[in-house]
């Protein structure tokens, strides 16, 4: 979410001291060696401990620097009303908020119906994966599906008006957020949209199901019975290695709100950790859809049902999506998959929230195994919430009943997965500076956006700015190939140090590796020198940073994705002019008072590889 709406929503609800102060003031000094010292140096001497440390472990595949040779944009460049590139690089803009999903629907129309809006694009373009069209496969570069989240849309642009008048004002609402599925081809270099069956949308009436340690239980189960509904502010995304996308949910907490029809409602100790509120973010939902009121008798326990990582299967649009519960229930992010030791699969997220956490979960068993068992293998496996020592190790502390302070706080494992957040608490994880997008590179390391603190006043040597603005990104590398239980960890970069220099950039947000190592950062927050939120291709070797992109005033750039040959890139532009037309006219297609949200299309003008 963008930092205009920071206070509100990013406002941390950990009430723990997880951080000794005494371990951060020690760990200061030596910090300042490597964050201010030869990056270069820094770099190979890191590179050849975690080499040392993993030794008998997967190979680690070297990787070279020099990857991006490519023209950057300007600095004093990328100020303007409308995106800019790199001059190596052009841009189209395509499926903007309110165009039909498919080419017979309903054109854009402002304002919305809700019965049009359930077959159009929502709004609110965030994380987004490119399918290739697995029928074609000839033609996978140029013919697939694309996901789209639509993380959120604030009421004077979706709805027109401050709060909703009415259940079909609601509706329009939840029609704008959840997920596109769109068929999408390209002729010449243009791309369009083509008529296809697996094109939906998901939203927050969509049906769901549950997987995984917390499917039908109590916590998951409403007083009047209702059925499992819709997935809401979908943030990041991710991928599987089996073909299926996954959409996570982050700020679901502030779509609810309380009436007192009934009597006061009371916030329960879970409801505090998650931020519910009686007003929530003032979406007014609850004022007509009893679905999202806490202080409804009948619906106790709604809540629960969001917080979750969703997989959705976008070449099958009959597919029920499942909120897999192994993944824990908090401000999901984004998701990293990566297949590790025993080819188990591993799942990294952060929990977007100030002073919130990193975790990661490990499959049973080899995931290929599981999926011929009809198991899925992000239903069994094992839970595990990062803990950053000083001394530049980390552990996973295991959230399950194993632990005797979880054992004596949640009497099974799906009260714990609903309250993962509380787990995470107990066993001592260590607060973040809002972990956002993770990415895994080529060499096995794990990389972190922390888009920024403004309210951290202890140091922590894994956030070690205070308080912190413009944020950092953090790596780590784990013990036997990402399934282990302990890591060593380095700040990859302080945003802050690329500030006064050409590739200056703050608010790290959506973060992606490319198999020979290139980082892209997208932006989400106030950018230094009057600059838009941009994106950025760093070198992970010399840690050299490259503005490719910049977008248009308040909106923040995100959800990159890549057809399987990386010449074409999408993008998103999110709340271009914070929604108000008055600063940002984007993306100038049809009449519309409000800006609306869209994808970029970036090729490199002599067709090669995104980010050479
Ligand atoms: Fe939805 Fe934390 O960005
Ligand atoms: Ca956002
Ligand atoms: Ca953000
Ligand atoms: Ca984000």
């Amino acid at each position: 979410m963008g930092t205009e709406y920071d206070e509100t929503e990013n406002h941390s609800t950990n009430p723990t001291s997880n951080t000794p102060f005494g371990e951060v003031v020690r760990a200061a000094a030596s910090r300042r060696s490597v964050v201010k010292g030869s990056l270069a140096t820094a770099a190979v001497a890191f590179m050849g401990s975690q080499t040392t440390l993993n030794g008998q472990l997967t190979p680690i595949l070297p990787m070279r620097p020099g990857l991006t040779d490519f023209k950057p944009l300007a600095r004093s460049d990328a100020t303007g009303p409308w995106p800019s590139i790199s001059e190596d690089y052009e841009f189209d803009i395509i499926l903007p908020w309110g165009d039909p999903i498919e080419p017979a629907g309903p054109a854009f129309e402002y304002p919305f119906t809700s019965a049009n809006q359930a077959l159009q694009i929502g709004t609110g373009h965030d994380g987004m994966w490119f399918f290739p069209d697995r029928d074609n496969p000839e033609n996978e570069n140029r013919r697939g599906f694309l996901a789209i989240n639509h993380e959120f849309g604030r009421n004077p642009a979706v709805i027109g008006k401050n709060q909703p008048e009415s259940l079909e004002d609601v509706r329009v609402s939840q029609h704008a957020h959840g997920v596109s599925i769109v068929g999408i081809e390209r002729t010449g270099t243009e791309w369009r949209t083509f008529a296809t069956p697996n094109a939906r949308r998901i939203h927050v009436n969509t049906p769901m199901a549950f997987g995984g340690p917390a499917a039908g239980h109590r916590l998951l189960t409403t007083s009047n019975g209702n059925a499992a509904l819709g997935t809401v502010n979908n943030c990041g995304s991710g991928y599987t290695p089996w073909g299926t996308y996954l959409t996570c949910e982050e700020n679901f907490n502030g779509y609810f709100g309380a009436t007192h029809e009934i009597e006061p409602w009371m916030s329960t100790e879970s409801q505090r950790r998650y931020g519910f509120s009686e007003n929530g973010f003032r979406y007014g939902w609850h004022l007509y859809d009893k679905r999202f009121d806490l202080s409804n008798p009948g619906f106790q326990n709604e809540e629960n049902r969001f917080g979750w990582v969703v997989e959705i299967d976008p070449y099958d649009a009959s597919q029920t999506p499942i909120k897999r519960t192994a993944l824990g229930r908090f401000k999901h992010e984004s998701v990293a998959l990566v297949a590790g030791q025993d080819r188990r699969v591993v799942a990294y997220m952060g929990d977007d929230q100030r002073f919130d956490y990193i975790y990661k979960f490990v499959s049973s068993d080899d995931y290929i195994g599981l999926i011929h068992e009809g198991k899925s293998p992000l239903d069994h496996g094992t839970l595990y919430v990062a803990k950053f020592n000083s001394d530049y190790t980390g552990n996973w502390i295991e959230l399950s009943l194993n632990n005797r302070d979880l054992r004596n706080r949640f009497r099974d494992m799906g009260e714990l997965l609903v309250n993962t957040r509380l787990a995470a608490d107990i066993v001592g994880a260590t607060p973040m500076d809002r972990p956002e997008w993770i990415s895994v590179a080529p060499d096995g390391m794990v990389y972190c956006a922390c888009t920024n603190n403004n309210r951290r006043q202890v140091q922590h040597p894994a956030n070690p700015q205070v308080p912190n603005p413009d944020g950092h990104i953090i790596r780590w590398r784990d013990s036997h190939a990402h399934t282990g239980m302990w890591f060593k960890w380095d700040i990859f970069q302080l945003a802050s140090s690329t500030h006064g220099t050409e590739a200056s950039y703050s608010d790290p947000d959506a973060i992606w590796i490319d198999p020979e190592g290139r980082l892209f950062i997208a932006t989400d927050g106030g950018q230094k020198d009057g600059m838009n939120n941009q994106l950025l291709v760093a070198d992970t070797v010399t840690r050299d940073v490259k503005r490719l992109f910049a977008g248009v005033a308040g909106d923040e750039v995100t959800g990159i994705a890549m057809t399987p040959d990386r010449r074409t890139m999408f993008v998103n532009i999110q709340h271009p002019g914070n929604g108000s037309i008055d600063r940002s006219d984007f993306p100038r297609m049809g009449s519309a008072p409000v800006p609306r949200e869209a994808t970029i299309v970036i090729r490199r003008k002599n067709g090669g590889i995104i980010g050479t």
